[in-house]
This record gives C-alpha cells, sequence and structure tokens, in this order.
C-alpha cells in the first residue's frame, strides 16, 4: 500500500506522500515546509500547501514527479540537512512565544483585567481604580498577549513565507526572554511604583522590552534581505507595523518614566494621562495590532479560508492611508488638548474618518459578507473578528454624535453620565469603543489563527478536533455584555454590576481555548489518532471499543459472545473505549487468552510460521483504520 503510487497530483496528502517517498522532503522544505507538521507534515494537500507558501502548485507537482523517477535527483546533503531540521529551534521557537502568551492573558492580562473590572463593578466607577494598576494590565495584553504572539508567529512564519531560514535564531530565542522579563517585571513594578525599587524594575522591564521589539525587527530584516526576494503587497502593512511596534515601545517607555515621578501632584498625573496615554494606544491598537493584523490577513486568508482579497491599488493606497491616518490621530490629540483650535480637531476627526473608511473597506469581504471556501473552525473567529473592528470604527466614528447629541438629549443619566456631558469625554463609552477592538477585534483574530495554526504545526489534522464553539460563545457574549452595559453605564448605575461580570465570560472563554492548544504543543493527540495508530496485534489490554474500530470483523464474534452492548454504535464510542478486554472477557466468563487468539485471527492478525503477520493483513488495517475514522464535530 504505502509505496503503491509512482505519481503525484495535487490532491494527494502530504503525510501520504512522505511515508511513501521520504526523500522528497527536500522538495517542500525549499518551500517552506521545513519542521512544520513533524516527521509527515501537515495533514494537508500539495495543493493547499503551495496556496499557502505562494508558489505555484504545478511547479511543486512536477518536481515532487521527477524526484519521485529518479530518487538520485536529491542529493544526499540535502536529504541529511532536511532531516537535521526538523528540530531546530527556528521550528520550534513559536511554541515558547505562543505558551508566554497563553500564560500571560491568564495572569496579568485578562484574569488581572476581569478583577479590575469586577471592581469597577462593585464601585460603580471607571475612575475609581489606580491608573498605574490599570495601565500594568494594559501594557500586558499589549506587549505580552498581542506581542509575543506577533513575535512567535513572525519568527515561524515569515521565513516559509520567503522560502528561506530564520536569521539568528539564537537571538530570536534572546528575544524572547527579554520580552517575558519586560512584560512580568513591568506588571509587578508599575502598580508598585511608589517604591524607588519598584519603579526602576518597570523602567528597565520596559527597556528589555525596547531592546527585544529592536532585534525582532532586525532579524525579520535580515531574514527578509536572506531571502533575495521581492517585497509583496502586504510586507508593506507587516513592517509599517513592527514600526509601530518600536515606535510604542519608546513612547511607553517614556510614558511610564513620566507617570511615575517620584511626587507627582495628582493634577500633573492627570494632565500627562489625558493629553499622552490616548496617542500611546492609538500607535499601539491601530498602529501595530492593526496593520499587522491587516498585513497578515492579505497575506493568509485567501489562502486558508479561500476569503476575497481586496483589489490591489486599494491596498496599496490603504496602506499610505493608515499610516499618515494613525500618526495623524495621534499628533493630532497631542495638539488639540495642548492648544485647542479647529486645525487640530479636525486633524483628529479626519484621521480617525480615514482609518476607519480604510481598515472597513480593505476587510469589508471578511466579515458579513465574506463567502469562504473553507469550512473550518477558524473561519467563525475570523469572521466575527472583522465584525468586531466594523463595529468598532463606526463606534469611533460616531463618538461625537453620542457626545454632543445623544447624550445631552437623554434626561436621565447616571451621575458619570452627567460629568461626561460636563467634561466633554465619556469615559464608557471610549473605554468600550477600545474593548471592542482589542477583544472582539485583535483576541479574536488571535484565537482564530492560532486555533488553525498550531495544529497544522503540530501535524494534527484540524478535523479531529473540537469545533471551540464554546470559547466563541463565551468571548463573544463576554465582549458583547461589556462594550453595551459599559455604554450603559452613562445612563444608570445598575449597568456596573452587570458589565462588571461580563469579563468572567471572557477569561473563562480563552482560558478554554489557551488549554486546547497547549496540550496540542505539549503533543496530545486527538482520539482519533489513535484509530489511525492500530496494533499490528491485539492484546487482553486492549480497549473493546477501539478493537471493534480498528478491526470490524472482530464485532460480530464479540457479539455473539454476549458482547450486547456493542450492538450500539455509540457505546462502542464512549463506554467500550474505556474497557479492556480482559476485564470484558471475566465479566463474560471467558478465557482472555483463547478470545485474544480467536479475535487476532478473524482480524486476520494470526501470526505466520515466522512470527510476522502477513502483509496482505497489513494493508487490509490501513483500509480499515483511514476509512473507519469518526471524526468530532464538537
Ligand atoms: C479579556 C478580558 C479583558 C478584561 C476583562 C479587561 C478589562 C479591562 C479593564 C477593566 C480596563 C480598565 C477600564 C477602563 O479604563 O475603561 C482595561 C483597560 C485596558 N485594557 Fe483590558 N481587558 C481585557 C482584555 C484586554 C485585551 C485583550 C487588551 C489588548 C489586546 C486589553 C487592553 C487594555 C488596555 C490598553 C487598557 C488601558 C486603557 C486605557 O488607556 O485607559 N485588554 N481592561
Amino acid at each position: 500500500m504505502t509505496n503503491s503510487f509512482t505519481t503525484v497530483g495535487p490532491d494527494l496528502m502530504l503525510p501520504e506522500l512522505l511515508e511513501a517517498h521520504p526523500h522528497v522532503r527536500p522538495i517542500l522544505d525549499r518551500y517552506g515546509l521545513r519542521g512544520c507538521g513533524g516527521s509527515l507534515g501537515p495533514a494537508e494537500s500539495i495543493e493547499y500547501f503551495a496556496r499557502v507558501h505562494g508558489v505555484d502548485v504545478r511547479q511543486i507537482v512536477d518536481e515532487l514527479n521527477a524526484a519521485i523517477q529518479d530518487p538520485d535527483s536529491i542529493s544526499s546533503e540535502e536529504q541529511r540537512s532536511a532531516g537535521d531540521s526538523l528540530d531546530e529551534l527556528a521550528d520550534t521557537i513559536y511554541r515558547r512565544f505562543f505558551k508566554a502568551g497563553i500564560v500571560v492573558i491568564m495572569t496579568a492580562g485578562a484574569v488581572w483585567g476581569a478583577i479590575l473590572l469586577l471592581r469597577i463593578g462593585f464601585k460603580g466607577s471607571f475612575t475609581a481604580l489606580p491608573i498605574h494598576e490599570i495601565n500594568a494590565h494594559g501594557h500586558a495584553q499589549i506587549f505580552g498577549w498581542v506581542g509575543l504572539f506577533v513575535m512567535g508567529f513572525a519568527y515561524q512564519a515569515f521565513p516559509r513565507m520567503k522560502h528561506t531560514s530564520l536569521w539568528r535564531p539564537d537571538l530570536a530565542n534572546m528575544t524572547f526572554y527579554l520580552m517575558v522579563f519586560g512584560v512580568f517585571a513591568r506588571a509587578l513594578g508599575e502598580p508598585l511604583f511608589h517604591i524607588p525599587v519598584f519603579r526602576g524594575l518597570a523602567v528597565v522591564a520596559n527597556l528589555a522590552e525596547v531592546v527585544a521589539i529592536g532585534m525582532f525587527l532586525t532579524i525579520i530584516l535580515k531574514t527578509l534581505l536572506s531571502s533575495g526576494k521581492r517585497l509583496e503587497r502586504h510586507d508593506g502593512f507587516i513592517l509599517a507595523s513592527m514600526a509601530f511596534f518600536l515606535l510604542q515601545a519608546v513612547y511607553d517607555l517614556g510614558f511610564l518614566y513620566a507617570t511615575t515621578a517620584p511626587g507627582m501632584a495628582p493634577e500633573r498625573l492627570l494632565y500627562l494621562v489625558s493629553v499622552y496615554q490616548a496617542p500611546l494606544r492609538d500607535l499601539q491598537i491601530h498602529g501595530f495590532a492593526l496593520l499587522m493584523i491587516l498585513g497578515v490577513g492579505l497575506r493568509m486568508l485567501p489562502a486558508l479560508f479561500g476569503l476575497r482579497a481586496p483589489n490591489a491599488i486599494a491596498v496599496r493606497v490603504g496602506l499610505g492611508l493608515l499610516v499618515c491616518a494613525v500618526l495623524g490621530e495621534a499628533t493630532m490629540f497631542i495638539l488639540m488638548r495642548r492648544y485647542g483650535g479647529p486645525f487640530a480637531t479636525g486633524g483628529l476627526l479626519i484621521s480617525m474618518l480615514l482609518i476607519a473608511i480604510t481598515s472597513v473597506g480593505l476587510t469589508l469581504r471578511w466579515g458579513v459578507l465574506a463567502r469562504p471556501t473553507e469550512s473550518d473552525r477558524s473561519v467563525k473567529f475570523v469572521r466575527a473578528a472583522v465584525i468586531w473592528l466594523h463595529v468598532s470604527m463606526l463606534m469611533l466614528v460616531l463618538a461625537p454624535v453620542y457626545m454632543y447629541v445623544v447624550l445631552p438629549a437623554v434626561e436621565s443619566l447616571s451621575p458619570s453620565g452627567h460629568r461626561a456631558v460636563e467634561i466633554g469625554f465619556s469615559h464608557a463609552y471610549g473605554g468600550a469603543v477600545r474593548h471592542a477592538i482589542t477583544v472582539g477585534f485583535i483576541s479574536l483574530m488571535i484565537l482564530g489563527m492560532a486555533a488553525k495554526i498550531v495544529p497544522t504545526l503540530n501535524g494534527v489534522d484540524i478535523r479531529q478536533l473540537r469545533s471551540l464553539w464554546i470559547p466563541f460563545f463565551l468571548v463573544n457574549t463576554g465582549c458583547l455584555m461589556r462594550v453595551s452595559f459599559q455604554i450603559g453605564t452613562d445612563f444608570a448605575d445598575w449597568a456596573y454590576p452587570v458589565t462588571g461580570v461580563s469579563g468572567l465570560l471572557e477569561v473563562a472563554g480563552i482560558g478554554i481555548w489557551g488549554l486546547h492548544l497547549w496540550r496540542i504543543m505539549a503533543g496530545w493527540r486527538p482520539v482519533a489518532d489513535a484509530a489511525v495508530q492500530r496494533p499490528s496485534r491485539i492484546t487482553a489490554d486492549d480497549k473493546v471499543g477501539w478493537i471493534v474500530q480498528w478491526f470490524p470483523a472482530t464485532l460480530p464474534v464479540l457479539l455473539a459472545k454476549g458482547f450486547a452492548p456493542l450492538q450500539s454504535p455509540i457505546l462502542r464510542r464512549t463506554l467500550a473505549r474505556a474497557v479492556s478486554l480482559r476485564a470484558a472477557a471475566r465479566q463474560h466468563n471467558l478465557d482472555a487468552e483463547a478470545l485474544v487468539a480467536e479475535l487476532n485471527s478473524v482480524a486476520g492478525l494470526a501470526r505466520d510460521v515466522d512470527g510476522s503477520h502477513t502483509k496482505r493483513h497489513e494493508q487490509q488495517d490501513h483500509t480499515v483504520a483511514r476509512s473507519d475514522i469518526s471524526l468530532p464535530v464538537l
């Protein structure tokens, strides 16, 4: 069976190809396979691999067929390096970044955010908590959640897209330790800044992050240069995003230093925050995260899910507009707060409008209007993320209408709603817009993309995995509750406790998703995989449910011996998978060894004279196992 084909077509799955012709691996490595998916590669077809890696499928198929006909065309040197590349640091480095990202969000990130939100809910005020605690959470999310995922993904995917190797994986590894130190030391140091040593710790932490991000940029640029490839349209977005990543880290260092200065008067702190904090968030969220997601999305979403790419001119113009608009948004806000006047206010409004129109325009066919050609568990996350982006952009451009038309027109406002009208700024509305984009858009996109990438890189067939509807539902419901009821606090105080509990739903959803991916990265394989790995002989310790699945010919024998529950397909897949043949035999007063021999015999696994089982039976097993795998839908 395994060596039965001598030509390949686009539909052949990589594991089948590599199982039958392992010597062709260097060809796939050349186009960026490398350690992806382990020794047999990911569970994807040659056509899909070519699409995702940006190669002409006919070219790959021709090269593979030529190598199958003439195995000597691949040098032994190439063969050796293909084997060596399987466990290289560069191929697995993403794991530590992703795992650390999950740890951050489940500690200093979302979990801390949920605790802050519960306290806000109980106190009935968004301004009652110390700003340094809130900012430490925001920092952990941007650097530790978004930043670590982006870095891990870039180290893994960028060299593959460019058909080259990562430049200096050892330095990339060093950026990991610098970032992790930075995120946790800052989370500790910033809230305790009034103790000098902790302020110092927070500043050093931020410095470490600036160095790490500078190194990250250098590594990616060197990798790009070493590939000798031309820049593609989406690369502009990715490079611009990385520049914003560095810029915001430097800005953040200055902001941290200023807002933690010893003995500062509260009015001065309020002034600094009211002038300089929003531009920092603009650089982080619209500059770094939005541009990165757009760049990766333009390259990957059409290839992975068949989502339609926007036209080339829109992409080129969109990049220029977005970069100018983000810089404009940040600068005009500072000018407006410091000097006032129609120029700065108008400039800010135009910048916000440009960001909204461009980002919605570029993603128009990825949300409500999406027509994906691949049905995949990640598609719903991607579409929901894009819908949240559109919601947050609509809310952003409607902010003046909310402030100057809606709020003043409503008579029964809450105390915080009245205050918003007085000062011309609603903290509740601004926070809701931000949460819609940070959790709704950015985080759902990370959840969806990682749910696709992690199994693929670990050689797990995604169709055998849970569809992740529960985390999807929890995160979306939590986000919807937060966004709507946070705005509701401008109108009624009872909305505070409701928004307060929304964080628990989000944390639960992200926790379930995180555990699922962590287990895959740690080597866990879905149950159906066990069916593929059926043994070459049945033993008394095998579970009855699995024996029947591996070797259907054993079912009539077991039924005839009184194993009546096996008549039910559901019991075969559930209860019977927990009962060993030995235990079942004991229950029915049967001799376990005699039963084992009989089952091996009907399964065609009887030993030959030399002790091995026959080739004919091996082939039969293979076919049975492949066709009999049941794929869980949830
Ligand atoms: C998933 C659950 C999350 C919860 C429960 C949560 C909760 C909170 C709370 C209560 C605040 C302060 C409220 C306010 O000032 O309006 C806050 C602020 C912030 N959050 Fe989150 N958050 C979550 C996720 C995220 C994510 C995923 C990000 C980034 C990707 C993020 C970034 C921020 C930032 C930057 C701030 C500071 C905003 C400012 O400048 O005032 N949060 N979060």
